[in-house]
């Protein structure tokens, strides 16, 4: 079954010029985009979007590393879409992160790790809802 995610190329990925060689390796993965948007968002956009993590120690430094430049916003689609994009992007730290995954590749740590990916249905919806009106996914 078809099905959509989620994804954002982070700052540290569009400030060093990787969102084209990543883009490529989504397409590669059989990813069909339905949209995508460049923004630099603020502060409170990014703690909005990352809600879940708002007790993490992390909150504070990651919501000011997502509004600290533009990123991309995008929707994917495909068969199993939620976890072949988490496969693709390999683990959260880039030094756990699979060899020839967009992490291993593109991230420098495990805060400026290049790229998001929703991690479940729920998750998926909630995200593609914040960032884009349904006339925008073809
Ligand atoms: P994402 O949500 O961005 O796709 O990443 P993820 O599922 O692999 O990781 P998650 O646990 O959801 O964490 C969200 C993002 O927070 C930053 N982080 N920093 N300093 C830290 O220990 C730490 N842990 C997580 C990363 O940018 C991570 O992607
Ligand atoms: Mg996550």
């Amino acid at each position: 079954m078809l099905q959509r995610t989620f994804s954002i190329l982070k700052p540290d990925a569009v400030r060093k010029g990787y969102s084209a060689a990543i883009l490529a390796e989504i397409e590669k993965g059989g990813f069909h985009l339905c949209a995508i948007k460049k923004l630099s968002i603020s502060k409170k956009q990014a703690e909005g979007f990352y809600a879940v993590h708002s007790a993490r120690p992390f909150f504070d430094s990651l919501t000011s590393f997502m509004s600290s430049g533009p990123i991309l916003l995008m929707v994917l689609e495909k068969e199993n879409a939620i976890a072949d994009l988490r496969i693709l992007m390999g683990a959260t730290n880039p030094a756990n992160a699979e060899q020839g995954t967009i992490r291993q590749k593109f991230a420098g740590s495990i805060e400026e790790n290049a790229i998001h990916g929703s991690d479940a249905p729920e998750t998926a919806a909630f995200e593609i809802g914040y960032w884009f009106a349904g006339y925008e996914l073809v």
